[in-house]
């Protein structure tokens, strides 16, 4: 089953993010690892990322369109894009938010998701091991 796999802004900027919080893998390499374990999982994930919420919000309608579960990290998005919480709540099939940090161990404008809320699940703190959970909740959660 394929599974789409969203990254917001800035995430495809991780080598010059600070590692000391995002840790040393690159985007490219993030995807390696999120392609490995979606297959060991049983999925094709297709990975996507983008700075724009237009473009992130059409990729939500798509996965509402075609009832594709979506494994989503708003990055900075999370914390106010109530737009990305609407086309969240479109799709029907399971959506689990994803982080590398854990934003409720940093700044206090991090502590509120807008996304949780409509998500079957958050994940966080983990690093790139986030997303390989969120697979392992996500195979759960089809069965
Ligand atoms: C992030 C956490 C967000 O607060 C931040 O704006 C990001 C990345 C994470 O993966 O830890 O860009 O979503």
């Amino acid at each position: 089953m394929n599974v789409l796999v969203i990254n917001g802004p800035n995430l495809a900027r991780l080598d010059i993010r600070d590692s000391a919080i995002y840790g040393d893998m690159t985007y490219p390499q993030l995807v390696a690892h999120i392609e490995n374990a979606a297959q060991t999982q049983g999925f094709k994930a297709e990975v996507r990322q983008s700075d724009d919420e237009a473009t992130i919000i059409g990729w939500l309608h798509e996965a509402a369109d075609k009832k594709l579960p979506v494994i989503i990290n708003p990055a900075a998005f999370t914390h106010y894009s109530y737009a990305i919480r609407d086309a969240v709540e479109l799709v029907k099939s399971p959506v689990i938010e994803v982080h590398l940090s854990n934003p409720l161990a940093r700044e206090e404008f991090r502590h509120t998701s807008v996304i949780s809320g409509v998500a079957n699940g958050t994940i966080g703190g983990f690093g790139p091991n986030s997303y390989v959970l969120a697979l392992i909740a996500l195979k759960a959660l089809l069965a």
